[in-house]
């Protein structure tokens, strides 16, 4: 009896978390379920690059009021991960990561920021390959590496987006990746993921990918190889096709990945507003080797790309990308989605690095590493000093704080993020506060009114036969693992 109510004493104080997922066999797996783990992410960054301001002492997540409120919307559409992109690993982060692990939602988080020393250039990017860079980068790793719901860094963004920067940054990207994954081993309770993020160009992506991705000959301890790969996409435009969107091309690069594969960025926005009918195949089986996508982005910028308006701090008003996105989700089967069985083998052996897998010319093809910089080996061995810890909390109000508009200018009703139980991840009819679309912005209204209530008529033909492949894809994915 006694033991009893101290458990139940014991539940009541701690926070319910998402499970750490592992990377295997080419896949994010949760290792209590097994299955595999899609990717319904979302670009996380308020206030643009301005949001991130170590002088404020500010970073979009060290405000529990704007998490909670954003936490709350995300969870209405069905997100289950945020990117975020600029952090200060000096500032006290834990009620948002809370917030989203009570949320059920997952965080990739990049290392570096566009501050001068804080990320590897892509001009003469040996410049840039110094002690106090990797120390910050660590120190970002330290910040977030004992919440359950950090499920990858990346090591770069971007660096690469054409051939010459092909030609002098692959190796630095690399010992970058390298380095930060001997951070992790050292310090960090559990193997978190780390990898690059790719602009998708398609002269240099499947170079940049076998870069990354290969083994170095004679090294069994190569820790130099990504534990995933991303690549930021825009080639679905409007209400495109697989094919048209040259998705096809894709999934011939990546499809016997022993990696996980996703899109860390996608959503093209001409024509605007989106349809997003790119979420039906990003999550079918003919997606093979892609394990989900991450849309740009959150909030509304001067670059358009918005679900969320914020006129000002704290109020916000949805854009009609919302509701066209939401609707893409709500189509989709989740349950099914999220059930398939990891594999129990990997797909392929990645190929040993080797100068002919470089197929543009110009490309980098050497694998001989940079060394470590002077100073930063002792740093790697004692652990970034002081180390910046973070860790889950107890919330005790999940209300949002502010009104949230629909485009209509009505009030959302009680908004508010519903903490799920120990384990559980965020899907579409989660949180099933309702939300409404209206014409007001002058630019939506395509006949359905509600958003809340998505019927598949009111989508657009090409994007419900797309669905029906998506539905029957899901147990073709199913079927061909379990064999
Ligand atoms: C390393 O990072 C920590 C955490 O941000 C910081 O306090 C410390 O000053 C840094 N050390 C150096 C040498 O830059
Ligand atoms: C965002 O809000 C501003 C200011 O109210 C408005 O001018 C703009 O049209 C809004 N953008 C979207 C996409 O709703
Ligand atoms: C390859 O890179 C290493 C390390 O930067 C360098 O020492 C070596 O000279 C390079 N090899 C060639 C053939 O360029």
């Amino acid at each position: 009896m006694l033991k009893y109510s101290a458990l139940v004493a014991l539940g009541a104080t701690l926070a319910a978390a998402v499970q750490p997922l592992e990377v295997k066999n080419g896949v994010f797996v949760n290792p209590k379920t097994g299955n595999q783990f899609q990717i319904v992410g979302v670009a996380y960054q308020p206030g643009g690059s301005a949001g991130y301001n170590p002088k404020l002492k500010r970073d979009p997540l060290s405000n529990k009021d704007v998490c909670m409120r954003d936490a709350a919307l995300m969870q209405i559409l069905g997100i289950n991960t945020i990117r975020v992109y600029n952090l200060d690993p000096d500032l006290n982060h834990d009620e948002c990561a809370s917030i989203f692990n009570a949320a059920g939602m997952y965080m990739l988080l990049d290392v570096n920021s566009p501050l001068v020393g804080e990320s590897l250039t892509s001009f003469n990017p040996w410049e840039s390959y110094y002690a106090q860079y990797l120390n910050r980068t660590f120190a970002v790793v330290e910040a977030f590496k004992d919440y359950p719901n950090t499920l990858g860094f990346f090591s770069g963004n971007e660096v690469m987006n054409n051939e010459e920067t092909g030609a002098t940054v692959p190796p630095y990207m690399r010992a970058v990746t390298r380095d930060i994954k001997n951070y992790v081993k050292k310090h960090a309770s559990r193997p978190i993921p780390v990898g690059y993020s790719a602009a998708d160009v398609r002269d240099i992506l499947a170079d940049s990918y076998n870069y990354f991705q290969c083994s170095l000959p004679g090294d069994t301890n190569d820790m130099s190889k990504g534990d995933m790969f991303a690549l930021n996409s825009y080639s679905w435009c409007g209400a495109s096709s697989f094919k048209e969107a040259s998705y096809d091309e894709l999934v011939s690069i990546f499809k016997t990945s022993d990696v996980p594969v996703f899109f860390s960025e996608f959503g093209c926005n001409t024509p605007s507003p989106r349809v997003f009918t790119e979420v039906g195949a990003i999550y079918s089986s003919q997606m093979e080797g892609f394990s989900g996508g991450i849309v740009y982005e959150y909030t509304q910028e001067p670059n358009n790309y918005g679900l969320v308006n914020l006129t000002e701090e704290g109020p916000a008003t949805l854009t009609s990308d919302f509701y066209a996105l939401k609707e893409q989700y709500a189509k989709l089967d989740f349950k099914t989605i999220q059930g398939v069985k990891a594999p129990t083998t990997s797909k392929a052996q990645s190929a040993a690095c080797s100068s002919k897998l470089i197929t543009t010319k110009g490309f980098n093809s050497n694998f001989t590493l940079p060394k470590l910089p002077p100073g930063a080996q002792e740093i790697i061995d004692k652990g970034v000093s002081p180390k910046p810890s973070g860790k889950i909390v107890k919330i005790s109000d999940y209300k949002v704080k502010w009104d949230v508009k629909n485009n209509d200018g009505t009030v959302i009703a009680n908004l508010a993020v519903k903490p799920l139980a120990d384990g559980d991840v965020n899907q579409p009819g989660t949180n099933t506060v309702s939300v409404s679309q209206g014409s007001s912005d002058g630019k939506s209204s395509s006949g359905s009114a509600s958003s809340s209530t998505p019927s598949k008529d009111a989508a657009p033909r090409d994007a419900a036969a797309l669905f029906s492949v998506a539905a029957m894809g899901a147990f073709a994915v199913l079927a061909s693992i379990a064999i």
